[in-house]
């Protein structure tokens, strides 16, 4: 990188949650792989309206950022200290303009006199300030001599319309090439992974298609319940915090078609396509469960006693997903996705059909190649052999499991957490792990109309289950009649329960 660019990586709304539990540990995290550019400096900015407890860098360095930058494994003292050598921290306040514009000075003075500048804003914001901060960066602290990007996170609205309302108010003062959409479920290592798996391993991509699948499962289960985000969770719900982003993506990238290249446009030219062959998911093929003790939160009282009724938010859901295209025609797309569950497991299974009972082996169970995104990484197998000894009969057939963990595998310390990755891409201009506006405009397509249902017109009551059990016995129910069944591996330690 030159020595006459500088760059600028700009939090706003760097007091709040979200920058000190991701994005400044991913900043830290890049720091010390020495990732980023040397000359870039991070700039902490928040509205001291709101956090009358940060005035200056130490604050907020003492107060936000170090227990969490702490926490990180791997630094040395030295490295403590050039970050902090990159860190600033301004009062920006977005009602009041000319802050901006003093923000615009700060930058330009701390880019000494290089010739280009290039600029990163990333808005750790709430999504109905996104409008007003992008209309007042692009006045008065957009840089001319670099490029400008900003970075937004989900939520984007609560419904097609909504998000469209929010994408047009973007593209008024932003070039669609500048808006960096995150989700950060596309940077997890098995999702990066689903591309190379399926089309570079050829009779491995063979094997996605209706000829050999029988169901795909796509399950997200987190064992902690809504705790502390009660407020923000129950305007959502599971459906719109979990399915509609993360799961999407993780579904199309799982039944997309190869694309031309891996160049940005390529891949989200491919996964657009695959979205608009996927219906609108129906009513009926939907579970929704909370689970108890949700309306005990304090703040889901708070809510209740304002509207009058006890809050309908479902914590968990199940829904089946068709696609209307020739590889898989006919084979359900079942996701599934809780808090207060069991585990904290997100998982992609691909179940195979089952073999007609042979002659040779019997009826035996169907065969799975599972992607467990996350905890331990691995892409697994499970498959029929022979078990070792002396005999060669039916019943010496079991299921077993071929397994690539991938720590294990390429001996890694730790992988990257999933902010790092898209931070990284961001500053390097890589923008094919983010969400293209068509992209959502399809994933809302798909959901809107079950959201509506549920909520306006059936009102649906949802099911209740017991925090830390599976989830309602009705989604157990509609996960069966779709075809799937529930094959344990024994004598395998670590795939007992699977
Ligand atoms: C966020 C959701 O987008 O993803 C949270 O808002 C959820 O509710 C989180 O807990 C899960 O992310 P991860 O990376 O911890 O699986």
């Amino acid at each position: 990188l030159d020595k006459e660019t500088h760059y600028s990586f700009v939090v706003m709304g760097a007091a709040g949650d979200l920058a000190k539990k991701k994005t400044f540990p991913s900043l830290f995290q890049l720091h010390l792989g020495r990732l980023l550019p040397g000359s870039m400096k991070i700039i902490g900015v928040d509205d001291p309206k709101f956090h009358t407890d940060v005035t200056s860098v130490s604050d907020f360095w003492e107060k936000r950022l170090r227990e969490y930058l702490e926490k990180q494994k791997g630094w040395v003292n030295e490295d403590v200290e050039s970050f902090k050598q990159r860190l600033h921290f301004v009062h920006v306040q977005l009602d009041q303009p000319e802050t901006m514009s003093a923000l615009d000075r700060r930058l330009q003075e701390l880019a000494e006199g290089r010739a280009k500048e290039h600029r990163v804003f990333y808005l750790a914001l709430p999504p109905f300030l996104f409008a007003q901060a992008v209309e007042h960066l692009r006045e008065r602290c957009w840089s001319k001599t670099g490029w400008n990007r900003v970075v937004v996170e989900k939520p984007f609205g609560k419904n097609g319309a909504e998000a469209a309302a929010l994408s047009n108010s973007l593209k008024k003062y932003l070039d669609e090439k500048e808006i960096f959409r995150m989700d950060h479920y596309l940077a997890k290592t098995l999702v990066l992974n689903l591309l190379t798996l399926r089309f570079a391993n050829r009779e491995l991509g063979h094997l996605f298609h209706c000829h050999h699948v029988a169901n795909v499962r796509i399950t997200f289960k987190e064992a902690i319940g809504v705790q502390g985000r009660a407020g923000y969770f129950d305007g959502y719900g599971i459906i719109r915090d979990i399915m509609q982003n993360h799961l999407m993506q993780v579904l199309t990238l799982v039944a997309m078609e190869a694309p031309a290249t891996l160049e940005a446009e390529d891949v989200r030219d491919e996964k657009v396509k695959v979205l608009k062959q996927i219906r609108p998911i129906a009513p009926r093929d939907c579970v929704i469960g909370q689970y108890d003790g949700y309306q005990a939160d304090p703040d889901i009282q708070k809510i209740n006693l304002k509207q009058g009724y006890a809050s309908r938010c479902p914590t968990f859901a199940v829904a089946v997903l068709y696609l209307d295209n020739e590889r898989w025609s006919g084979v359900p797309f079942i996701m599934k996705a809780g808090k207060g569950l069991e585990v904290h497991q997100t998982i992609v299974r691909i179940q195979f059909k089952k073999a007609p009972p042979s002659s040779l082996f019997g009826e035996q169970p169907q065969n799975e190649l599972v992607i467990r995104i996350q905890p331990n990484e691995a892409i697994y197998y499970k498959m029929l052999a022979k078990m070792p000894g002396l005999t060669q009969q039916a019943r010496d057939v079991e299921q077993t499991v071929l397994d690539l963990d991938l720590k294990k595998r390429f001996e890694l310390r730790r992988t990257p957490e999933a902010y790092e990755k898209l931070i990284h891409d961001v500053i390097q201009g890589e923008s094919h792990n983010f969400v293209r506006r068509d992209e959502l405009e399809q994933a809302w397509r798909i959901f809107d109309p079950l959201l509506t249902t549920l909520e306006k017109e059936e009102k649906r009551e949802p099911e209740r289950y017991t925090l830390g059990s599976r989830g309602p016995l009705k989604a157990d129910m509609l996960i069966d009649r779709m075809g799937f069944r529930r094959y344990t591996v024994t004598g395998v330690p670590g795939f007992a329960e699977d």
